[in-house]
Order: structure tokens, then sequence, then C-alpha cells
């Protein structure tokens, strides 16, 4: 195969980037973009304050814009995201206890509801675990409405759009060893054993100095697999760009049946959300394919 969605297709999994509605007038972007990748995730469009500026009152504009580029281009569709800490609305931020519960649980129905049936992956939950090594809940105002405010948004979606997989996302839940990663994954094996509505794990894998790749990163995708769930690479960049860690992640999710696939997160280096100059992506800011690029090709 001659693209990454092609080549990601010959094992029945897909690839695929995140899309800023922004960008879509640039035809280098969209070019490139529609040429490789058959699954998009709106960068910022389906996020809280995009598509709930004010309470009650919805906005697709830029949502629907990125959602009808993929679609009319033969793409499918990942939900990012719908209960989360960050670019939650002003009004969200003001709201705690039993009108925040009812809060997130309108917004989750509100906005699952306008594409229901079209989304073949949701990120319910995103980033609901703290740093380090408590291996516990972040702190936020969603958190201190109740422990089982993740529970609830799981059950919300699933009655909202049966068709969609719910996912739980995060980053730095890469790393088998690390306490983050052990606490998503007691929360998801104990989600599977009482029942609660989960389908997917999303491992961000956002690689950096700091939380670099490791090679037990296949244990942890075999390991939440094990557990029932798919498992999808959601948001993948690679700071400073290397095309053997690169291959290295390619391989690490194809050597696990239930890992559905990879999307990294943006198109060229210059659109990358951590500066072009890190050299994250599989295009360069002029468009040409990276060494990284056929590294991840070859491995597909
Ligand atoms: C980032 C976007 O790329 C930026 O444009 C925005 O300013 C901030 O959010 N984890 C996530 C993504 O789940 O939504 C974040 O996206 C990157 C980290």
């Amino acid at each position: 195969a001659s693209t990454l969605g092609a080549a990601a297709a010959q094992s029945g999994r897909y690839f695929g980037t995140a899309i800023a509605s922004g960008k879509l007038g640039d035809s280098q972007y969209t070019t490139i973009a529609n040429r490789e990748f058959n699954m998009v995730t709106a960068e910022n469009e389906m996020k809280i304050d995009a598509t709930e500026p004010n309470r009650g009152q919805f906005n697709f504009s830029a949502g629907d814009r990125v959602y009808n580029w993929a679609v009319q281009n033969g793409k499918r569709v990942r939900g990012h995201t719908l209960a989360w800490y960050s670019q939650q609305p002003g009004w969200m931020q003001s709201l705690s206890g039993s009108s925040l519960r009812q809060a997130m649980i309108d917004h989750i129905n509100g906005v699952m509801s306008h594409y229901k049936g079209k989304i073949a992956y949701w990120d319910v939950v995103n980033e609901a675990f703290a740093d380090g090594n408590s291996g516990g809940r972040r702190d936020s105002n969603l958190q201190r409405t109740g422990n089982d405010w993740i529970e609830v948004a799981f059950r919300t979606a699933r009655n909202a759009d049966p068709a969609a997989k719910l996912c739980y996302n995060d980053y730095n839940i890469d790393n088998w060893s690390w306490a983050k990663t052990q606490g998503v994954y007691n929360m998801v094996k104990d989600f599977k054993q009482r029942g609660v509505p989960i389908d997917c794990v999303g491992l961000q894998s956002h690689f950096n100095s700091n939380s670099p790749y490791n090679s037990n990163y296949r244990t942890t995708i075999s390991s939440f697999a094990a557990l029932g769930v798919d498992v999808a690479i959601t948001e993948l960049d690679i700071q400073g760009g290397s095309a053997q860690t690169y291959a290295s992640v390619v391989n690490d999710c194809l050597a696990v049946a239930r890992c559905v696939g990879i999307t990294v997160w943006g198109v060229r280096d210059s659109d990358s959300w951590l500066g072009a100059n890190t050299s994250p992506l599989l295009f360069d800011g002029n468009g040409n394919k990276k060494a990284a690029y056929t590294s991840v090709l070859n491995a597909l």
C-alpha cells in the first residue's frame, strides 16, 4: 500500500489524524490529510467549550465542518471529547456539585444526540487520572461531584448513542510500570466486572523526554485488551520524530489484535500543538514525507 490509511487497512486497522477546521482551506494540508488518513479527530471543535459555549445552547458549526469534511472524503470520525477538566466553557468552570453533574449529563446528551449514529468512537472521558505516583484521580470540578462521575458519564453516553464505541482517553498511561497506567487499568477492570459500559481505552501517546516511549508499551496495550476493550492510539506524536520509535509504536499496535488503529495529532510539524521545532509528526512544514513517515508505512 502507498498510503498510511491503506496500509493500516491491510490488517483491518485505521490510520487517523487530528484535523483543525481552520486549516480546511489550506490545500496542501487537505491534500495530504485526504490522501493518507482514513480516520479523523477534531483537534478542538467537538470539545465542551466549542459545542456548548453557553449552558443549554449548543453550537456544532465548527464540529460539523470537520465531521462533514471527513465523511465527504470517506473517512470515519472519532469524537473528542465529552467530559474533561480542561477546555470547559466559563459557565461550566464555575459550576459544582449536583448542578455540574447535571450539566455534564446534559452536555453528553446534547452532543451525542447531534452526532447520533455518526461517530465510530467517542472519547467520553478525557484525562481523569492524576500524574505522579498516586494512581488516583485528578482533582477537578468534575471529580469533586463524586467519584462516580466517570461511570455516570459512560452510562449516559451508552443511552445517548448505543452505536458509538465508548472510550476512556488519557496521556501518560503508555508505560506499564507507571502508577497512572495502573490506576486507569484498575478502573477499566472494575467497570468491566460491574457492567459499566466501556468499549475502549485511548492511549494518547504524546512521547517526549519526560514521558518517553518504553518497550513495555506492548504490555500496556495487550493488558488493556485482555480486559475486553479495544485499544486505540489516539494522539500520537514523538518529540524529535524518531523514525525508529514510530516503527516501534506501530509494531506494538500490530502485535495486539484489539489495537484497532493509530491517530497522529496533526498532519505536518507546523500543524502540531507542540510547535514545529520539536519535529513530532510525519510530514515536515512543507508537506514532505519525513523518515518517520516511511518508517511507519513500512511497519504497517
Ligand atoms: C490540544 C490541541 O492540540 C490544541 O490545539 C489546544 O490548544 C489544546 O488541546 N490531550 C488532548 C487533546 O486530549 O485534546 C489536546 O489537544 C492535547 C492533549
